[in-house]
């Protein structure tokens, strides 16, 4: 393994800058509204007025209990349901409201995650120069990132930029966008949020989108990015040392989600968890190749956790000790797929998990590590992440 100075090295030589951007604080939300997946069937059939689809029901139980989700957080409730039938009706118009009601709910749960990172980083607002925001939930203009601006009373030079439709790996785009901002413009505070609601894709059950209803729940992530850390007061949390993306050939079939007047349906192809394991090797050889890593064991795994097939396949064909996915794992059982918010959830699990537990640096002790995220493509996304060590 090469040292960090060389690694630097390398960076410079292929003309990467010498401060590398750093998180510098991480906030989650999630909507109050709970729902334990072991009631969830009974829930959803029920609500959606399904109850005789014996067999359908029968199936979404199981993919239920095989989820390894314990519960999800959902801004939409029985009451929300009962007010608007036409949201759990397939048949009918419905996006219009669904619209209305995302376009104060995503502002509002990433304002609440925007505030928890805010107030550990410990600065005044007014030092936050750029937003980024990743949302597959809002299609307003203006969007969700002037709205946001707005509640968080954030200055009207603040530079935005919104995402939309950035799928799953929502995160790792705009996490590498925020990189090279920070990286490019000294003194830069960029706050990086995604907000997600299955408001957008919240439907009566049927036989193509069982999976999505079975996995996926609301929640925002937000992390303040930038250079050149002044410590003690800002305290680093991860260096993201490089950024890429592989598009995987001939396997656009395999996830997919449209957009119409129902809502949004999402279509996941039972091969998504074997195309993505039979090529994640190339995606991290490809990011690691430069420092010379090439036991995923040796580093710390921030992986998008998109449903427990996934997970188990990519554990099963790295050979990873059963440790290295558990802090996705352990999100995808409290929260489920949050879309692009999940990642930042993970990190978060993390850097805290790591300080409980007296390890050395905030990624388990490891100095190295990989932010991995899966969406539509397949497009498989990789940040090279470093550690910190812990002192405090
Ligand atoms: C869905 C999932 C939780 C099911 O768990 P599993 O351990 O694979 O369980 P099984 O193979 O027994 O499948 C359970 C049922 O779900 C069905 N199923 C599995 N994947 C499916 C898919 N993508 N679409 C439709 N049905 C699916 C199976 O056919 C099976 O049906 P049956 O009980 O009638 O035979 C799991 O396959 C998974 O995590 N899939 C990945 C989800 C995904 O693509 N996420 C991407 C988001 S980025």
């Amino acid at each position: 393994m090469t040292s960090f100075h060389e690694t630097r090295a390398v960076e410079r030589t292929n003309g990467l800058r010498g401060h590398p951007a750093t998180i510098l604080a991480i906030g989650t939300a999630n909507p109050p509204n709970v729902m334990y997946q072991s009631d969830y069937p009974d829930y959803h059939f029920r609500t959606t007025n399904n109850d005789h689809l014996t067999d359908l029901k029968a199936k979404f139980k199981r993919i239920c209990e095989k989820s390894k989700i314990r519960k999800r957080h959902f801004y939409i409730t029985e009451e929300i349901l009962k007010e608007n039938p036409h949201i759990s009706d397939n048949n009918a118009s419905s996006v219009k409201t669904r619209q209305a009601l995302l376009a104060n709910e995503i502002p509002k749960l990433g304002k609440e995650a925007a505030e928890e990172a805010i107030k550990e980083w410990g600065k005044s607002k007014s030092m936050i120069t750029h937003l980024i925001f990743g949302t597959n939930s809002d299609f307003d203009v203006p969007g969700a990132d002037f709205w946001l601006a707005k509640l968080l009373g954030l200055q009207p030079t603040v530079k935005r930029f919104i995402l939309r439709q950035g799928a799953c790996h929502a995160c790792s785009t705009i996490l590498r966008i925020a990189k090279d901002i920070a990286e490019n413009n000294r003194g830069a505070r960029v706050l990086v949020i995604c907000s997600e609601s299955t408001a957008i894709s919240f439907h009566a059950p049927s036989e193509t989108h069982l999976v999505s209803l079975a996995l996926f729940g609301d929640g925002a992530g937000a992390m303040i990015v930038g250079t050149d850390p002044e410590e003690p007061s800002e305290r680093p949390l991860f260096q993201l040392v490089s950024a890429g993306q592989t598009t995987l050939p001939d396997s656009e079939h395999a996830i997919q989600a449209r957009l119409s007047e129902i809502g949004m349906t999402i279509y996941l192809s039972p091969d998504v968890p074997k195309i993505i394991a039979n090529n994640i090797e190339t995606s991290l050889n490809e990011s690691f190749d430069h420092i010379g890593i090439s036991d995923w064991n040796s580093i710390f795994w921030v992986a998008h956790p998109g449903g427990p097939a996934i997970l188990d396949k990519v554990e099963a064909k790295l050979e990873l000790e059963t440790s290295k996915l558990s802090s996705s794992r352990h999100i995808l059982s409290e929260y489920g797929n949050m879309w692009g918010a999940s990642v930042i959830f993970v990190m978060d699990e993390m850097r805290k998990r790591s300080l409980k537990e007296g390890k050395a640096t905030t990624g388990e002790g490891s100095e190295w590590g990989v932010l991995v995220a899966f969406g539509p493509g397949i497009t498989i996304e990789t940040i090279v992440l470093r550690s910190i060590p812990i002192t405090y």
